[in-house]
């Protein structure tokens, strides 16, 4: 063995003894570094003669392109063994079943109220939201039941900071302020329009509203059939010529459409809301199914009273109109034969993906 065959084997050796790349770099440079042994003999190579220089020159070569080689094959050698340690960290079992991936849905409630919408919608009603932290004046005083009224204590409420220590605000008891609210501002706009003053009741021409106003709404109540926060849809269609008529007409036309039901039967029972005049509570009476024959209550409802038409700033001489409030969640009870509303917001994934 030639003292260059013996250099390759010794560089072969120490290259894998090298067990990391920086092991393994730092034993080329003994060989191949700029003071390594290769790169020795080739300074040395200046002393010697032509001819010597050709045959150990090309020897030298030889030995340098073993070193190489084998440096080569031991620098992919460790990154094969790297590769392999991680890729055994990161194994996976590919033949495990996979995760589903599990869709959200909207709430049962939430399905009703775009129910509500889309049919109302298609009859030309407009949807308007407001708040649920309410005055005492568009929860009560403008809605004809003033402070010392006795259908105040039937809408027990939580009351929260602002307003007056007489009035305080409230969360709103019912969707039936948007009654005022939207019909404030229709008639501000419309009466801006028409060139009209701004203060004194109008009189004026003005395009119905129609609107309904759906929402949160909250009282102090908890059974089975009543929970503190409960959702409301508030409808409100005032005009010249707009009757009692209209409201039996529209409210049954919407029943028999949510209930996909034509023969379902409705009845308009004698009641009172100080905000309307006269009153009515609607019953539904389904003609098959599991509930046929009961009556079954899903709103209040009447012509809006002469004052309340005033405190939307029209003149009742000339506007006139229905109000109706019905309750979302009692026709997603009524829809599903769900008999206990407090499961809508328990929030128990289980009963509400049912719905989906
Ligand atoms: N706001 C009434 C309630 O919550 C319902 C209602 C609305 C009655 C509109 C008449 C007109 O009980």
């Amino acid at each position: 063995m030639t003292e260059l065959d013996s250099l390759v084997e010794a560089a072969r050796g120490s290259f894998a003894q090298a067990q990391t790349p920086a092991d393994l770099e730092n034993a080329k440079a003994l060989y191949l570094g700029k003071s390594g042994r290769i790169t020795e003999m080739m300074k040395g190579m200046a002393a010697l003669s032509v001819e010597e220089k050709k045959t150990f020159g090309a020897a030298v070569n030889v030995a340098k392109q073993g070193i190489e080689a084998a440096l080569t094959a031991r620098r992919q050698a460790l990154a094969d063994a790297e590769l392999a340690i991680q890729l055994k960290a990161e194994a996976f079992d590919v033949t495990l079943p996979g995760r589903p991936l599990t869709q959200g849905g909207l709430h049962p409630v939430s399905l009703t109220l775009e129910r509500i919408e889309q049919i109302f919608g298609s009859m030309g009603f407009e949807v308007a939201q407001g708040p649920e932290i309410e005055t005492d004046w568009f929860n009560f005083t403008a809605l004809n039941t003033p402070e010392d009224h006795p259908a105040r204590s039937m809408h027990d409420t939580f009351y929260v900071e602002g307003g007056s220590e007489a009035a305080p605000n409230l969360l709103r008891t019912h969707t039936s302020p948007m009654q005022i609210r939207y019909a404030v501002q229709h008639v501000k706009a419309h009466r801006a329009a028409a060139g009209a003053p701004s203060e004194g009741l109008y009189a004026g021409e003005m395009p119905e509203i129609r609107v309904i106003a759906p929402g949160r709404t909250y009282r102090v109540d908890s059974d089975a059939t009543h929970s503190p926060m409960f959702h409301q849809c508030e409808g409100l269609w005032v005009g010249e010529n707009v009757s009692f008529k209209d409201l039996k007409f529209v409210f049954t036309d919407f029943c028999r459409t949510f209930f996909e039901s034509d023969d379902l039967v409705l009845r308009f029972r004698p009641s009172f809301f100080p905000f309307t005049e006269p009153s009515a509570e609607i019953d539904i009476q389904f003609q098959t199914g599991p509930l046929a024959g009961r009556w079954l209550e899903v709103a209040g409802s009447g012509q809006v009273h002469p004052n309340v038409i005033r405190n939307m700033g029209l003149d009742p001489e000339k506007f006139i109109g229905f109000a109706f409030g019905m309750g979302p969640d009692r026709l997603t009870m009524l829809c599903y034969g769900v008999n206990d509303l407090r499961l809508f917001f328990d929030g128990d994934v289980r009963f509400l993906s049912q719905f989906q």
